[in-house]
């Protein structure tokens, strides 16, 4: 403890480990709502993470050390976040009863989804909402949330390499949720009935999809189809080694609508981009089939490979959907003066910013 240590923190770190890149967002707490201080951003050796699991700890260990020296944060309350294709998520109803009942009846429900010995896990649970006395009544929509507690392990103790102690292990998919809860809600509640939206979030290994009604998590799935894809698909075809690609695909791709484009990049992007958009199909079928909602009203596109050219446009002429860009900082005030990087990656900075809301919200 310093001698110029005052009270409690009021700042909260975000920290995402994604498979291309490390992201963080350092909020502050003010009266007037969060205020984003800083932010840093560092790209990861390929391969240094894969499948959401740390494959090189010392390297991703270092690549923070460096991106939050060179960031100058100082992290006082940190949250930080595992790859939702690593998690079990179910959705389940449970009478209304006591929170410590809740916990106990949570672990004996999750166990029949849990392919592992359960003290192998680490299970967690969110009440989503809990239904009026009209709809059926006295009972919870209860998200479990299962993980191995392996996996979380090795997050904390790479995070720890970092130099960060996190209070809490997330979910990326929950975060971008979370980040995007106010474009969610600007315009919840004006369809009959409440809106029903989809977020839409493309990395660099994963998409993962999530479907809200009112504002409340009612489906979610995660996809092994993102911007690596691409990558692999431009290295393939035009015999180039990873990071040219990379950087081709990053210059020159861009998703033809119609019989526009043509081009080897453009037919190559196309191919993936389809078979991503199919199974975007797939799932909303299967929810739509599931939830009998008849209709998705809209589509909210994150993480780094929203910044696709025209795959918003093309999304929304494949699925008949309206697609819109998230805003993550929705709400947030940004007051650190070097904003360049931050507006330039926004998208990919939406879980981070979701992680870091963490500590400022309550
Ligand atoms: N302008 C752009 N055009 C096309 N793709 C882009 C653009 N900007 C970023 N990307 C892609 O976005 C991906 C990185 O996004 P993001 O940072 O959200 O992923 P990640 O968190 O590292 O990965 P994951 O969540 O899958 O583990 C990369 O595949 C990158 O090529
Ligand atoms: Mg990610």
């Amino acid at each position: 403890m310093g001698l110029f240590t005052f009270g409690s923190s009021n700042t909260s770190l975000g920290v995402d480990i994604g498979t291309s890149s490390v992201k963080a967002i350092q909020l502050k707490k003010t009266p007037t709502g969060p205020e984003l201080i800083a932010y840093g951003m560092a790209p990861l050796p390929h391969a240094a993470v894969e499948e959401g699991n740390i494959k090189d700890p010392q390297t991703v260990a270092a690549v923070i050390k460096e991106m939050l020296k060179n960031a100058k944060i100082r992290p006082e309350r940190s949250f930080a976040s595992i790859s939702g294709q690593n998690v079990i998520m179910r959705f389940t109803k449970l009478p209304v009863m006591t929170p410590e009942e809740l916990e106990q009846t949570v672990r004996i429900e999750a166990e029949q989804y849990v392919p592992y010995a359960i003290d192998e896990v680490s299970i967690t649970h969110a009440v989503l909402n809990e239904i009026t006395e009209e709809e059926g009544g006295g009972k919870y929509s209860i998200l479990l949330v299962v993980a191995q507690k392996e996996l979380v392990n090795s997050y904390t103790e790479v995070l720890k390499g970092g130099g960060i102690v996190p209070e809490v292990i997330d979910v990326d998919t929950i975060a971008a949720i979370n980040a995007l809860e106010n474009s969610i809600m600007q315009t919840a509640g004006t369809q009959e009935g409440g809106e029903v939206v989809a977020i839409i979030d493309t990395g660099a290994r994963t998409t993962n999809i999530s479907v809200l009604k009112s504002g409340i998590l009612m489906f979610t799935r995660n996809i092994p189809i993102a911007g690596n894809n691409i990558t692999q698909m431009i290295m393939n075809v035009m015999k180039q080694e990873f990071d040219q690609a990379e950087s081709i695909k990053l210059q020159e791709a861009e998703v033809a609508i119609g019989d526009t484009g043509g081009n080897e990049i453009a037919d190559v992007v196309k191919n993936t981009v389809e078979e991503l958009a199919s199974e975007i199909r797939r799932s909303f079928d299967y929810f739509k089939a599931q939830s009998r909602e008849p209709l998705i009203h809209k589509i909210i596109l994150s993480g780094g490979g929203a910044n696709l050219k025209s795959f918003n446009t093309y999304l929304s002429n494949e699925l008949g959907v309206d697609v819109y860009m998230g805003n993550p900082l929705e709400g947030v005030n940004v007051t650190v003066t070097d904003t360049d990087m931050l507006y330039n990656n926004l998208q990919q900075f939406t879980v981070a910013i979701g992680l870091a809301l963490r500590g400022v919200q309550e």
